[in-house]
């Protein structure tokens, strides 16, 4: 199969190194807006299948089955459609915009299409979690009462990265709202958040908070927490926790898990803690790529398509209000339909 790759900073440098080593891509087309990072990624993987091309127009004709966008999070609408037009079935990293009205357009635009797009919440394939929503399913936890999504980013992202983010409800927590989503099987009815600046100044510059706390109210009454910050500095702690009625269970509590217990005697975690996300979640990019090449052959359609993509986009909307606002604000007040 020969695929196309838009984007090549952080994690589009990173895509390049898991693309080329699944076997069933022959051959990988890649461009960036910024010719310089083309080459650098051409420069790395020549040997291994990497071609580069100098615009979008150049992959889209450049012979590709599907495309996969990296690219920053403002262009993803763009860049979607371009790819759709074209025909190709696409995989867009979260989110799916950078604002509601952007992603409410973009899936007003898609109405009708028959050509597959899967948002790129690569949490849906990590094994642990994986177990945690059957566990949910199956019904051996019972009901669930509380679930709790934490995602700590080590270190902030630059400041041009924030600036066209979303913001860190949409950029960060939304990988935690897909999640709880997804595991407890319902909707969000409500949120209630808030935010705070302690870091760099930028994020104020940007409107934006450096940590935030979440609360969330789903449909059947189970409530979300989610926690987010910028400055865990003893690594990248993604964990969720599921409690139900009849038993709880979590997911990232392993050896990596960044903490240091304070209990006497007590050794786990034993370290080294998970760095970023390129450690944490190798094997989950690479899984939700496997999935996507089987989108592209149509074996199976998007396992997460807009609609479904954008609902966490939506919880991430409400909690930018509600922060702002000081007060709850129900999903219902900011979906656009
Ligand atoms: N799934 C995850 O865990 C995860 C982690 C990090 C980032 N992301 C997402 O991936 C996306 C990129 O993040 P990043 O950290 O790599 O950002 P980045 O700023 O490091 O890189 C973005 C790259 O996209 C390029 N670009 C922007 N618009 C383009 C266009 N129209 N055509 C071609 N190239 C274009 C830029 O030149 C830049 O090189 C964001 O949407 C982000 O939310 C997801």
């Amino acid at each position: 199969m020969r695929l196309g790759l838009i984007g090549l900073g952080r994690i589009g440098a990173f895509h390049a190194g898991t693309l080329v080593g699944i076997p069933a891509i022959e051959s990988l087309v890649v461009t960036d807006l910024v010719p310089e990072k083309t080459k650098q990624i051409v420069d790395r993987h020549r040997s291994e299948g990497v071609e580069g091309v100098d615009s979008l127009e150049a992959l889209l004709a450049s012979g590709v089955d599907g495309v996969i966008i990296a690219a920053g999070t403002d262009a993803h609408p763009e860049l979607v459609l371009a790819c759709v037009a074209a025909g190709l079935p696409t995989l867009c990293e979260k989110p799916v915009a950078q604002t509601g009205a952007a992603g409410a357009q973009l899936l007003r635009r898609l109405e009708g299409s028959t050509v597959p797009v899967q948002i790129g919440f690569q949490r849906r394939y990590d094994a642990a979690i994986a177990a945690a929503r059957a566990a949910v399913v199956s019904g051996e936890l019972g009901w669930v009462n509380t679930i709790r999504s934490t995602t700590l980013d080590p270190e902030p992202p630059p400041p041009e990265y924030v600036a066209v983010s979303g913001g860190m409800f949409r950029d960060c927590g939304v990988h935690d709202f897909d999640v709880i989503r997804w595991v407890t099987g319902q909707e969000a009815v409500e949120v209630y958040a808030t935010g705070s600046n302690r870091g760099a100044d930028f994020f104020r510059r940007y409107d934006d908070v450096d940590t935030s706390a979440a609360i969330v109210t789903f449909a059947d009454g189970a409530l979300g927490v989610v926690s987010n910050t910028r400055y865990n500095a003893r690594g990248y702690d993604v964990r969720l926790e599921v409690h139900g009625s009849q038993d709880s269970v979590a997911a990232g509590v392993d050896d990596g898990w960044p903490i240091r217990a304070t209990e006497p005697g007590v050794t786990f975690p034993a370290g080294p803690p998970h760095r970023f996300f390129m450690d944490r979640f190798l094997p989950a990019f690479r899984a939700e790529f496997e999935t996507f090449l089987e989108v592209v052959a149509g074996d199976r359609p998007s396992p997460c398509t807009v609609a479904d993509g954008l609902e966490a986009d939506w919880i991430a909307e409400a909690c930018a209000r509600s922060m702002k606002e000081h007060r709850p604000v129900r999903i219902d007040e900011v979906r656009i339909p």
